[in-house]
């Protein structure tokens, strides 16, 4: 997904799109002030409307958690899509055709496609068979005797492979390469195709967007292997996916916390006791692409391990992971079930209030962390607290800094009766205050040059009035300036939406969003006139300083006779 999209594509879409209806499409808003529509903050909690969309500048912005951009960004946050994803959105709405670069994309992309419809057909083939095959009372019996209601069923939409060779196969034998190239067949000898899952009941794969990527499937009742997962195919990667994410992010909007479980069963036996916020992954250690994958709807995770030998060295292993991945704002817990027990049997023996009680008292990641470290070290001699501070460090070395990286620093100095100086001498540049963008900005007088930036972010067609060439200018920004004019001036139907979209991932993106958000002030009708007065301020700045620069000149090493000219030239037309 990571080809390159056209610029000129993604601006051509991003004047198709109104952002207006896109994001009344998700978030209702309310009254117009102006070009402006307000509503309550879909991007944190609020009482009163922050969230403001101006149709004008095609850009949305919170004044209360500012959250802001375009209708790419809007998807990006909202929808939580990548932004590839965003945008294929966004064409489809606008049912315009993405153009690809690479000449080979298209037909990969068209066969991928039918590999997600394919599994979406094989999904719902197996929930018919729950419901119609001649043997599906068992499972169903099976499925009961374990607690799981129909309803449950329903959400995961699991279903039943029967036994036989073909029964996938047959369902759709004009797609038999894609089910091949999804996972679900197996290629004999003699060439001809078996299906991979038979006698098994079925429990669908849907990654976050909704799509059908693989499928689990549990033997019933007791055999070998007790679990068959799909094989990694061209949408399918174990190391990414973590099944029950789709289902949690449709019961919430917004995730306050998730637990990681072990297995499938987990999860839903989770869910049918109203737990409705766990997540299994398939089969693998938890990843740091797992990890980033959550934090991106959540900045609460809850891991759940068994608690025998292997749960804590799969605790100590996800905690490693998780380290370079705590950066502020986001919380982890640890928490270990009683031997002999998996969230599944713990949630239906206990019920959603005890077993939320454990969650509650679950270890927190430090707690976890210096746990573990005592129990490897004697703490009561010298040594020992040598040992553990070497330990400690060379695994705080491996976070990012801010708070918990600190607040970890401070309770190893305690634990070991030391200065948090003595542990890391380099403490101070941890501490380096934080900047606070929209706080300085207000501070400080705009310059004209400021101000103009801001005006011309703020209203691109500014630019047109723009008649002669800018001057040349050497102040910190004013090559930025003129770029920003070139590109207003080539593009009459520029806005400020569309204006940020070329800046992504530049240097230069942050500045421009704070100047786009910042509230000059300037009333509507008198921002033309004060944008022209600032022009005509920049020419005089120019204007002054090569005066400035020639006569600075002529002090240390003379000027030629040309610069005599121009300098005599510039002073006498001075008024
Ligand atoms: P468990 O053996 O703990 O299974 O495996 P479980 O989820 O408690 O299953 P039930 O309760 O007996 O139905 C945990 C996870 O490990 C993977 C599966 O993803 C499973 O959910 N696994 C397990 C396999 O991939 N294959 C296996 O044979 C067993
Ligand atoms: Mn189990």
């Amino acid at each position: 997904m990571t080809e390159h999209i056209p610029r000129d594509f993604i601006e051509l879409l991003l004047n198709r799109i109104e952002l207006v209806d896109l994001v009344d499409s998700r978030v209702t808003l309310r009254k117009k002030t102006g070009s402006n529509f307000f509503a309550c903050c879909p991007f944190h909690n609020e009482k009163s409307a922050s969230f403001s969309v101006s149709q004008t500048k095609q850009f949305y912005y919170c004044f209360g958690c500012g959250a802001h951009g375009n209708a790419i960004d809007f998807l990006m946050q909202y929808d939580r899509l990548s932004f590839p994803e965003a945008i294929e959105t966004l064409a489809s709405q606008a049912g315009m055709e993405i153009p690809r670069t690479a000449a080979q994309r298209p037909e990969k992309k068209i066969a991928q496609q039918s590999l997600y419809e394919t599994l979406e057909e094989a999904a719902k083939f197996y929930q018919n068979q729950l419901r119609q095959h001649a043997q599906a009372s068992r499972v169903v019996e099976y499925l009961k005797h374990r607690g799981v209601s129909g309803e449950i069923a329903k959400t995961f939409e699991i279903g039943f492979a029967p036994p036989g060779w073909d029964h996938i196969l047959q369902s759709a034998p004009a797609h038999k390469q894609q089910l091949f190239d999804a996972g679900m067949l197996i290629k004999k000898d003699d060439g001809g195709f078996y299906d991979r899952f038979r006698d098994r009941i079925m429990f669908p794969i849907r990654d976050r967007r909704g799509r059908v990527i693989g499928f689990g499937g549990r033997i019933i009742d007791q055999g070998e292997p007790k679990y068959l997962n799909s094989p990694e195919t061209p949408i399918f990667q174990k190391g990414h996916e973590l099944y029950g994410l789709f289902q949690a992010l449709q019961a919430h909007r917004q995730l306050a916390r998730v637990i990681v479980v072990e297995g499938y069963m987990d999860v839903i036996a989770l869910f049918q006791n109203d737990i409705t916020y766990a997540v299994a992954t398939l089969g693998t250690a938890t990843s740091s692409s797992h990890l980033e994958r959550l934090f991106k709807h959540t900045s609460e995770i809850i891991f759940c391990f068994d608690g025998d030998q292997a749960g804590r060295s799969a605790a100590w292993r996800a905690l490693q992971v998780t380290l370079p991945l705590m950066h502020d704002g986001v919380q982890v817990r640890f928490m270990f079930l009683p031997e002999g027990e998996d969230p599944d049997s713990l949630v239906r023996k206990e019920g959603k209030e005890l077993f939320e009680q454990r969650m509650q008292k679950s270890l927190t990641i430090s707690d976890y962390f210096f746990q573990t470290l005592a129990t490897q070290t004697d703490m009561m001699s010298t040594d020992g607290r040598a040992r553990f501070v070497k330990l400690a460090t060379d695994l705080m070395k491996n976070l990012p800094e801010g708070i918990f990286q600190q607040m970890l620093m401070a309770e190893l100095a305690k634990k070991v009766r030391m200065d948090v100086a003595q542990l890391q001498p380099t403490a101070e540049s941890t501490t380096r205050p934080q900047q606070q963008p929209a706080a300085s900005l207000r501070a400080r007088p705009p310059s004209a040059l400021r101000l103009a930036m801001t005006l011309l972010i703020q209203q691109p067609e500014l630019a047109q009035l723009i008649k002669e060439p800018l001057p040349s200018l050497s102040i910190k920004g004013f090559d930025l300036f003129q770029r920003l004019v070139q590109q207003a001036q080539t593009t009459p139907e520029l806005t400020t939406g569309s204006l940020l979209e070329r800046w992504r991932g530049e240097e230069e993106e942050k500045l421009i969003a704070k100047l786009a958000l910042w509230e000059h002030m300037i009333p509507e009708n008198g921002i033309a006139q004060e944008f022209l007065g600032l022009i005509k301020n920049l020419h005089k700045m120019a204007y002054d300083q090569t005066i400035e620069n020639l006569i600075s000149k002529a002090a240390h090493s003379g000027l030629t006779s040309e610069e005599k000219q121009t300098l005599s030239e510039l002073i006498t037309n001075k008024k």
